[in-house]
């Protein structure tokens, strides 16, 4: 198969029409998109992500419309936070209707929904009769892409269209939360930051976010962002000395190392906005050179560094 790169959103509407795989971007990561409500489109993107089935998929539609035509609308508590945050980075759960095929779902009961905020990707849904259900697009286990290169160099031959958006502005996945009775639960941290949570939710909120022991969300597994390289924490009393520096990598928040060859720093200014849209940048970059060894920094534990530091730390192994 040819992958195709291009802004075309006629060509990815016919080729999602006809069951194919198109990339999609958004303003977290760029997706892997495929017909919904079609068991056999959605089963190529598992196939092409080397996906297990049992990851359950996140459906995005362009409207609130949608929402109400595709699914079962259980808890309003969560489509009043969505209403205050859509299109924008929050995953919200509700009780899956029947024409959500359960490959969608990898079988639980309830549908991961989102309105992603990306204008070429709200106009390429708004002309489709379907919504799309769209993983991260990149191979399973790995970085997610944040931009349509990042697509094509692990995807290519595998998808049918990438659809170019440029770079994701956040550049971390959604948050996702649901409603376990009256408690509001957050599954993965991300682009919306809890402190929002709390102010639109007013009640008790609960972060679960690892979940070793449950194979029904990978996302949550404790190692789920995989490099290739040795992952290491970069500890606060790093000792350069002991260090080959030539064979090792550094991935720093704001600081840069004087006579280091190979470093990444997330945000100079120290901004947890720019950190958080370069960080899989980051992680890919130091992935691709000749070094063994990566030391990775964490950044301050508040707002999107929730997210930032809950993605470093699945980079290390046990
Ligand atoms: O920002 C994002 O959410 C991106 C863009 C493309 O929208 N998508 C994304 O999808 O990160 P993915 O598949 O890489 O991560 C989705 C995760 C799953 O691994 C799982 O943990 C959780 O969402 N999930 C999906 N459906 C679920 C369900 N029904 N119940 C519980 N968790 C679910
Ligand atoms: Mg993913």
């Amino acid at each position: 198969m040819k992958t195709e790169i291009g802004k075309d959103i006629e060509k990815a509407r016919a080729i999602l029409r006809a069951g194919g795989l198109v990339a999609i971007p958004t303003e977290t990561v760029y997706g892997l998109a495929a017909n919904a409500l079609n068991p056999e489109a959605v089963a190529k993107i598992f196939e092409a992500k080397n996906r297990p089935r049992f990851d359950p998929l996140i459906v995005h539609i362009s409207t609130f419309e949608d929402l109400e035509r595709f699914f079962i609308q259980k808890d309003l508590r969560l489509n009043n936070i969505a209403k205050k945050i859509w299109p924008g980075p929050l995953t919200i759960l509700h009780q899956k209707s029947e024409i959500i095929p359960d490959i969608v779902t990898a079988g639980l009961e309830r549908v991961a929904i989102r309105i992603p905020d990306h204008p070429l990707t709200l106009a390429l849904l708004s002309g489709l009769e379907f919504p799309v259900a769209a993983p991260s697009a990149n191979p399973f286990n790995y970085v997610s892409p944040t931009s349509a290169k990042h697509v094509m160099d692990q995807l290519d031959g595998k998808i049918d269209y990438i659809l170019d958006g440029g770079q994701s502005a956040v550049g971390v996945e959604s948050t996702i939360i649901g409603m376990e009775g009256d408690e509001l639960v957050v599954y993965r941290k991300g682009g919306t930051e809890i402190e929002k949570i709390r102010e639109l939710f007013d009640g008790k909120i609960r972060i679960q976010t690892l979940s070793a022991s449950n194979p029904s969300a990978p996302g949550m597994l404790k190692k789920h962002y995989s490099p290739q390289k040795k992952m290491l924490l970069f500890p606060s009393n790093f000792d350069i000395s002991q260090t080959d520096i030539s064979k090792t990598g550094f991935l720093r928040f704001k600081e840069t190392m004087e006579n280091i060859p190979w470093q990444f720093v997330l945000s100079p200014a120290g901004d947890l906005k720019e950190a958080a849209s370069r960080l899989f940048e980051g992680l890919r970059y130091l992935d691709k050179l000749p070094i063994d060894t990566v030391y990775i920094e964490l950044v301050p534990e508040k707002s999107l560094g929730l997210a930032i530091n809950d993605r470093l730390k699945r980079t290390l192994g046990d």
